[in-house]
């Protein structure tokens, strides 16, 4: 057991008599731990280490590790069956878990993008980075691997991340009612308990371990405009136009697919591109950024200056015998760097600035990174990883592959214009992926449906330290009514991530598509952003500044009072502004919970009589 601070404590069980410390993705390196103050003494054979938070109750023999509020001695977490592990003998790996009290009050927040309820309480999860195609309500496992969750009793919370990166599962009393359980199929038992006086501060405390991100640069605040793809040039051309003819605010237009050479990373489709410098300045000039997809696998190529580089220095996964990992991906048969280690981040960093950052390229994509191969699969469990100077198998690689990815990535900005801060989208990550990237929540579907998850997803996303995320706005598949598309932008006007996305296989999606009216509403929204933007860079400020999240569900806000612990719609924009998104169809109004305080309408301005209760809005 290590105190990181008085309300930060890891508990580690090494199975060997030596502790072999393993290098850990989640916590930030930049992380240093105030200390402690720590009280140590034995009570009935019980050791007790205390702080001013905390009473940590060890029972050697057990092994069993109690948490108890100092103050009240009042139970937080106490081991039911503790701690457990299996040996698989073939690979001298281990299966770990801990058996955990689960009170009748307690509730579960947290977990990074799943798709359902907020309230995690009797439900079970995966943690596996998975491309889940056409995801729904309850999908699971999906593209990013949080393992931090949060618990709430009323006037009690506490967090923990279970720093691990083998598949891992949580079992909030799914399988018994009265446990809770988590566990990983490898790796060490090592978590971090996480105590403080709100869930905020909770989250706060846990995003400064894991890594408090950078302010974003202003301009990715605003709005982005994308599809799968804008091309050629002209198109890109004729959309800017179109925004700046019509008024409506637009920062960045991201690039697909089509403006690579074969779908190969770090080239230009010569055709349709034919100066792409040029193109990038233009826009710049026009105040519009350019974002580049890239994915990790490259093409299998001699004439590919990326791949035969990646060869000639031995950068590329290799499988247990020796031979290269070699899979399908968008450009054809592909090889795949090694991201865990540092050797080859640093070249992919320089892959940036030399063949993208030079041109003005503002901002990177990166996408696929779960790691998925075709079709709709991952790497083989015996490719090789470097993970950072302690070679494993893709079973303990594959949760951080992503995250080491946006990484390096990250490197390649920072390197190219250390006087700018960089702009990253990554669809994978790990605990700890918002001091690298902004991240969305994947292919969604244009659905009342999904418009539900993207708001419980973002909120989600916020309460495990990524308040920079949001959800392809109109969805990704299909094609919206134009009500869903006009609820959807109004919504996610009010994310930290305000992107519109979708497959461009079912009919345009811009702010103009669905006719005059709509085309109002959607700029007013748009604009109404823009008025925020420097109230959403000061919430991002304080972000960056304390790991305070940006968005604020219901519950975790008001964390005293129980019953908001099921509801999921609400939520609070930082410090001053509340939200409730429209659900429904053809919704005249809704009932929306007004916290205690003093609240006006967005809207009206009208000061709101009621609070504490449940009103209806229109
Ligand atoms: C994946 C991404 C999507 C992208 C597409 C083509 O499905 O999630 O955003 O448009 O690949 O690159």
């Amino acid at each position: 057991m290590c105190l990181a601070d008085a309300g930060i404590v890891r508990v580690t069980y090494f199975p060997g008599a030596v502790p072999e410390d393993e290098p850990s993705y989640a916590v930030s390196p930049g992380y240093s731990a105030p200390g402690a103050e720590i009280r140590e003494y034995d009570e009935d054979g019980v050791h007790v280490v205390e702080t001013s938070l905390l009473r940590i109750r060890i029972r050697t023999e057990e092994q069993k590790v109690d948490f108890y509020d100092v103050a009240t001695d009042e139970p937080l977490l106490t081991d039911e069956g503790g701690f457990g592990r299996e040996s698989k003998d073939w690979t001298g790996d281990a299966r770990v878990w801990i058996r955990k009290n689960l009170q009748e009050t307690e509730h579960f927040f947290g977990l990074g993008d799943k798709p359902c309820a907020l309230n995690l309480r009797g439900k079970y999860f995966s943690m596996w980075g998975a491309d889940h195609y056409d995801f729904h309500e309850e999908s699971d496992p999906l593209y990013k691997s949080i393992p931090f969750f949060l618990s709430l009793r009323e006037r009690k919370a506490y967090g923990l991340l279970f720093d691990n990166t083998c598949r891992s599962y949580f079992d909030f009393g799914a399988t018994d009612e009265k446990v809770l359980s988590f566990g990983s199929f490898g790796g060490l038992m090592n978590y971090y308990f996480i105590y403080d006086n709100t869930p905020l501060d909770i989250i706060s405390a846990y995003t400064r371990l894991t890594g408090t991100p950078e302010l974003p640069p202003l301009w990715a605040l605003g709005y982005h405009q994308s599809k799968w793809s804008y091309y050629p040039d002209k198109a890109v051309y004729n959309l800017v136009e179109r925004f700046r003819g019509l008024g409506i605010p637009c920062d960045a237009v991201h690039l697909d697919h089509h403006y690579m050479e074969r779908k190969e990373g770090f080239t230009w489709d010569k055709q349709n591109f034919p100066d792409a410098e040029g193109m990038v300045r233009a826009l710049e000039k026009d105040g519009v950024k350019t974002v580049l997809i890239v994915n990790p696998g490259v093409k299998v190529n001699p004439a590919n200056p990326v791949w035969k580089e990646g060869m000639e220095r031995n950068y590329f996964c290799r499988r247990s015998e020796g031979n290269l990992l070699s899979e399908e991906v968008w450009p054809g048969l592909c090889n795949f760097p090694d991201f865990t280690a540092p050797a080859v981040r640093g070249w992919w960093a320089d892959l940036f600035s030399r063949d993208i950052g030079k041109i003005g390229v503002r901002g990177l994509w990166n996408d696929m990174n779960e790691p998925v191969v075709f079709p709709d699969r991952t790497f083989p469990m015996d490719t090789r990883h470097e993970y950072d100077g302690m070679p494993c198998s893709h079973e303990k690689a594959h949760n951080i592959y992503g995250q080491c990815m946006a990484e390096a990535s990250w490197l390649g900005m920072k390197r190219h214009a250390p006087d700018r801060r960089p702009f990253l989208l990554s669809r994978s990550g790990f605990a700890g992926l918002q001091r690298f990237a902004a991240t969305w929540t994947g292919d969604n579907r244009s659905s009342w449906e999904h418009l539900k998850l993207a708001n419980f997803q973002c909120q989600r996303l916020a309460a495990s330290g990524i308040s920079f995320a949001g959800a392809d706005a109109g969805g990704f598949m299909g094609h919206p009514t134009p009500e869903l598309f006009c609820r959807w932008m109004q919504m996610a006007s009010f994310h930290g991530f305000f992107r519109n996305h979708s497959s461009g296989e079912f009919g345009g999606q811009e702010p103009w598509v669905f006719g005059q009216e709509v085309t109002s509403y959607v700029k007013a929204a748009i604009e109404g952003r823009y008025r925020l933007l420097p109230y959403i860079y000061t919430q991002f400020h304080r972000y960056a500044e304390t790991g305070m999240p940006v968005l604020r569900s219901l519950a975790l806000q008001c964390f005293t009072n129980k019953d908001t612990y099921w509801r999921g719609a609400e939520y609070f924009f930082g410090d001053h502004l509340y939200v409730i998104p429209i659900h429904e169809p053809q919704e005249g109004g809704r009932f929306l919970y007004i916290p205690e305080g003093v609240w006006y309408s967005y809207h009206t301005d009208s000061l709101m009589e009621d609070t504490g209760k449940d009103v209806w809005v229109k």
